[in-house]
C-alpha cells in the first residue's frame, strides 16, 4: 500500500452541524477563541486527532469530555485550536522602541515591570529582558511577568533551552545577548542572569487576572486575533487599566486598538500605544 493510498483510508469523524456549534460556543465562553465557519475544516483536522488520541468514538463524546471540564483534555483543547508560533526579537521594531524610547525615560526608576501576555515558549519574554537589561544596566528591580494559558509552552519557556535548530534571530548580535557567546551544542540556554527576571504564571486572559499592580509595557502580540472585536475591546481596555502613566501597550502585527483614545492610549508607532500621563489617578 503506498503512501497516498495509506492517508486515503483514514477516516476523520464528521464534524456535524450541532458539533461545530458546540464547540465553538465551549471554545468563546472558556478561552474567548472566536471560530467561525471558515475554521471548519481546520477545527475538523485539529480535533480529529484529540478523537483518536483519546479513544473516543465520536466528537460528541470527545466534546462532553471537555464539557465535564477534564482539565488535560482541556488543554488539548486549546492548543489545537491556536498556535504557538513564536520567535526571538519578533517584529524587531517593538524591540528598538523598547531600548530606544521606553528604557531611557524608566533610567532612575526604583523598579520596572514588564507583562508578556500570550508568552508561548518564552522567546517574546526572553527578548523583553535581553533587551532591558541592556538598556538600564543599573536597574536593580527588573521583572517581568509571562502568562500563556497553555501549560505546555510554558513548561518550555520556564525551561529556558531551546534546540539550537530552532534558534533563529535576526542579527548574531542578538542571539549573544539571549544565550551568550559560549555555549555551542544541540541545545542552547538562555542565559541565567535573564531568566531570573522572568516569572511565568498560567493565565487565561479571558478570566479574571490574579495580576496586581501597574506595569511600564504589556505585551500582547498575536493573541488577539484569536478572539472576536468585542473580546478584543475588552481585553484592550484591561490593559489599558493596567499600565502606569506613560506606559506602552504593544499588539501584534495585524491587531488594532479601535478609538484608543477613550482608553487614555496613544497611538505610539505601529502598533503601539502610550498611556497618557493623567489617567486612572496615577495607578
Ligand atoms: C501565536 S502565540 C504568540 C506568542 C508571542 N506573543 C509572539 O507574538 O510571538 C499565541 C499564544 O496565545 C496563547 N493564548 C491563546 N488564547 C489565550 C487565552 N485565552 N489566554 C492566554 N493565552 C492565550 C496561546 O496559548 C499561544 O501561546
Amino acid at each position: 500500500m503506498n503512501q497516498i493510498t495509506e492517508l486515503d483510508s483514514v477516516e476523520r469523524p464528521t464534524l456535524s452541524d450541532e458539533a461545530f456549534q458546540r464547540i465553538a460556543t465551549i471554545a468563546k465562553g472558556n478561552w474567548g477563541l472566536h471560530l467561525e465557519e471558515n475554521k471548519r475544516p481546520l477545527v475538523t483536522a485539529r480535533l480529529s486527532k484529540r478523537v483518536t488520541a483519546t479513544g473516543v468514538s465520536s466528537f460528541a463524546d470527545y466534546i462532553a469530555l471537555i464539557e465535564a471540564g477534564d482539565a488535560a483534555e482541556c488543554d488539548h483543547f486549546v492548543s489545537a485550536l491556536t498556535t504557538n508560533v513564536t520567535h526571538f526579537f519578533r517584529e524587531q521594531h517593538h524591540f528598538d522602541y523598547l531600548a530606544e524610547t521606553v528604557a531611557p525615560a524608566l533610567q532612575g526608576h526604583r523598579s520596572v515591570r514588564v507583562w508578556s501576555a500570550g508568552c508561548s515558549t518564552g522567546q517574546e519574554p526572553y527578548s523583553i529582558a535581553a533587551t532591558l537589561s541592556r538598556a538600564l544596566p543599573k536597574a536593580s528591580d527588573l521583572r517581568i511577568l509571562a502568562t500563556d494559558v497553555d501549560q505546555d509552552v510554558l513548561h518550555k519557556a520556564e525551561g529556558g533551552t531551546y534546540p539550537a535548530a530552532e534558534v533563529v534571530f535576526p542579527s548574531p548580535a542578538l542571539e549573544a545577548q539571549v544565550f551568550g557567546t559560549k555555549e555551542r551544542g544541540p541545545n542552547r540556554s538562555v542565559r541565567p542572569e535573564l531568566r531570573s527576571m522572568v516569572t511565568f504564571r498560567r493565565l487565561n486572559l479571558i478570566q479574571p487576572w490574579p495580576v496586581s499592580g501597574a506595569f511600564d509595557a504589556i505585551f500582547c502580540r498575536n493573541v488577539a486575533i484569536y478572539f472576536d472585536k468585542p473580546t478584543q475591546a475588552g481585553l484592550w481596555q484591561r490593559f489599558a487599566s493596567h499600565l502606569k502613566p506613560n506606559g506602552h501597550l504593544f499588539i501584534g502585527h495585524s491587531e488594532r486598538v479601535e478609538h484608543p483614545e477613550t482608553l487614555g492610549l496613544q497611538p505610539a508607532g505601529i502598533t503601539l500605544y502610550r498611556k497618557s500621563l493623567a489617567l486612572d489617578g496615577g495607578r
